[in-house]
């Protein structure tokens, strides 16, 4: 079932667990992610950067895509399908083409002109269903042409566009996509637990999950996190997987070379990581 991804975020807040968006960039991708979340019956959201979505063909055919799947594999979790760090007009452009959520990050404009524009996205997207995620201070690193500083969230800008009817809020903690530099200090734990007083009810979102630490992960849940973003971790594995064939020279013998087989050990390894950080963030069952 393709939803928005409030009320199954609501109920992760509520339940102390968080689900995972995954982002995808094929029909692998998605596959691998559909079909962990329906054996592990997990809710899931699954994130698409504007990147991706040009070199999926644009949103109307991931739309057309994601629909397809949940209806032929036969998926009854609730599904999201979300817009990954938008632009505003990019989050326009997905509202009409069908997705169920949307995140437009404003981080980088002045607070006024954030404030603004995710009020206006609130407005239209409210009235047909789909849930908005915004953003306040930035997310470290680099993500398909996406740059952040990794300014750490103020949290009285947090509670003023919480306050605007969002229905997720993503806030920098010195969380950063990519890897993790080997000197990275960690998460922000004081500002998250301010954050999360002040925005109570608020599902929250902790955005380059990929090489956080168990640990952080667990305490940043118990903080309020309910959404966390997976990435790079999947395109790492799906890599490794695809160079470990190739380099056994799997390719070459029989018919090895098939796409469906050359591709099969990185969507084994997309699927197990996809099943790891779900028992990790606790949404198993929690379909
Ligand atoms: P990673 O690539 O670091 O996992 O981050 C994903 C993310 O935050 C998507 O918005």
């Amino acid at each position: 079932m393709l939803v928005s991804a409030k009320d199954m975020l609501q109920k992760a807040k509520a339940g102390k667990y968080a689900v995972g968006q995954f982002n995808i960039n094929n029909l692998e991708w998605t596959k691998a992610i559909l079909l962990t979340a329906e054996e592990l019956k997990s809710p899931v959201i699954l994130g698409v950067s504007e990147g991706a979505g040009k070199y999926m063909c644009g949103y109307t055919t991931i739309v057309g895509m994601v629909k397809g799947m949940i209806n032929e594999l036969g998926i009854t979790v609730p599904v999201a399908l979300h817009l990954d760090h938008g632009s505003y007009e990019g989050a326009k452009k997905c509202i009409e083409a069908g997705f169920s959520s949307v995140m437009f990050d404003g981080s980088h404009y002045p607070i006024d002109e954030n404030i603004a524009k995710t009020k206006e996205l609130v407005a239209t997207a409210d009235a047909l269903g789909i849930s908005v995620e915004a953003e306040v201070g930035a997310i470290g690193g680099e993500e398909d042409g996406v740059v952040g500083n990794g300014e750490v969230a103020d949290p009285d800008e947090c509670k003023m566009i919480a306050d605007l009817g969002v229905s997720m809020l993503a806030a920098g903690i010195g969380n950063i996509h990519g890897k993790y530099p080997e000197n990275w200090a960690g998460l922000n734990f004081d500002v998250l637990a301010k954050i999360s007083e002040l925005c109570g009810d608020m599902p929250l979102v902790l955005h380059g999950g990929t090489g956080i630490p168990a640990d952080m992960i667990q305490k940043a849940i118990s903080l309020g996190v309910s959404k966390i973003n997976v990435n790079t971790e999947c395109q790492l594995a799906f890599a490794d997987a695809t160079r470990k064939y190739i380099e056994a020279g799997k390719d070459l013998q029989g018919k090895g070379f098939d796409p469906r087989k050359l591709l099969a050990p990185g969507f084994d390894a997309i699927k197990a990581t996809v099943k790891e950080k779900m028992e990790l963030f606790g949404s198993v069952g929690k379909a």
